[in-house]
């Protein structure tokens, strides 16, 4: 499984990046704005950090302006995916650009059948916002399933990317469903790795080694 982090911030991009775990960012138009950066240069440097793909997603709401606006961001940098979002213009713009070997995004998937249109026009990956069905009452984790379900039932090659993240279960849930990519904030990258017994044990290992005659703590002092 693919983690990718769901941010513009170049501190967070560069330290996850170093932890050697990042495979991967997404951005958006509200992520890029809390930067007050522009745009392609925060791309690029993101693009120069990160080893894998990077969302950037287009404007445009017509099919010729997400045209041009995807073929624009790809000649940023060759780890440049575009995003389009899934609205009737845009299922034109995702086989023109899938087409021409530019890989797209395809972002606001709210329903299993929107993710089965943006796939059988090329997209590379579909991304299911979990954490705003969440917020609405709707089960988010479930359309990752219908969606992992279809996908199984034949020959994309369209990755599942679970967007939206707002907590480790949500990352939980999308590896025990076989999605290829989830994407999350930085903090709940963080969140994953700290478990209260680790902590607890690794205290304790640490006492009980202080408890130890310093002449016999190294392999050079092992009395046989
Ligand atoms: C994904 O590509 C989006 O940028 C992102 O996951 C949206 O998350 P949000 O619903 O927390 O804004």
């Amino acid at each position: 499984m693919k983690f990718f982090l769901d941010t513009a911030n170049l501190d967070e991009i560069r330290e996850a990046a170093s932890w050697g775990i990042l495979d991967g960012v997404t951005t958006n138009p509200s992520l890029v704005q809390k930067e007050g950066k522009t745009f392609q240069w925060l791309i690029e440097e993101i693009c120069r950090m990160v080893n894998g793909p990077v969302s950037a997603e287009v404007v445009s709401t017509d099919t010729a302006g997400m045209i041009q606006e995807g073929q624009d961001l790809a000649h940023i940098h060759p780890h440049v995916t575009v995003k389009i979002p899934f609205i009737k213009a845009g299922i034109p713009a995702v086989r023109r650009l899938s087409e021409k070997g530019i890989p797209v995004n395809v972002t606001l998937i709210f329903s299993p059948l929107q993710a089965l249109m943006a796939a059988k026009v090329g997209a590379s990956f579909v991304s299911p916002f979990v954490g705003r069905l969440d917020d609405i009452a709707h089960d988010g984790m479930a359309l990752v399933g219908q969606i992992v379900e279809i996908f199984g039932n034949y020959d994309f090659n369209t990755e599942v990317l679970v967007a939206s993240c707002r907590n480790p279960l949500h990352i939980l849930e999308a590896a025990r469903m076989g999605a290829g990519v989830a994407t999350m904030p930085f903090k709940v990258l963080e969140q994953m790795i700290h478990h209260p017994l680790t902590d607890l044990g690794l205290k304790k290992f640490l006492e009980d080694w202080e408890k130890i005659p310093k002449e016999l703590r190294t392999a050079s002092a092992v009395k046989v």
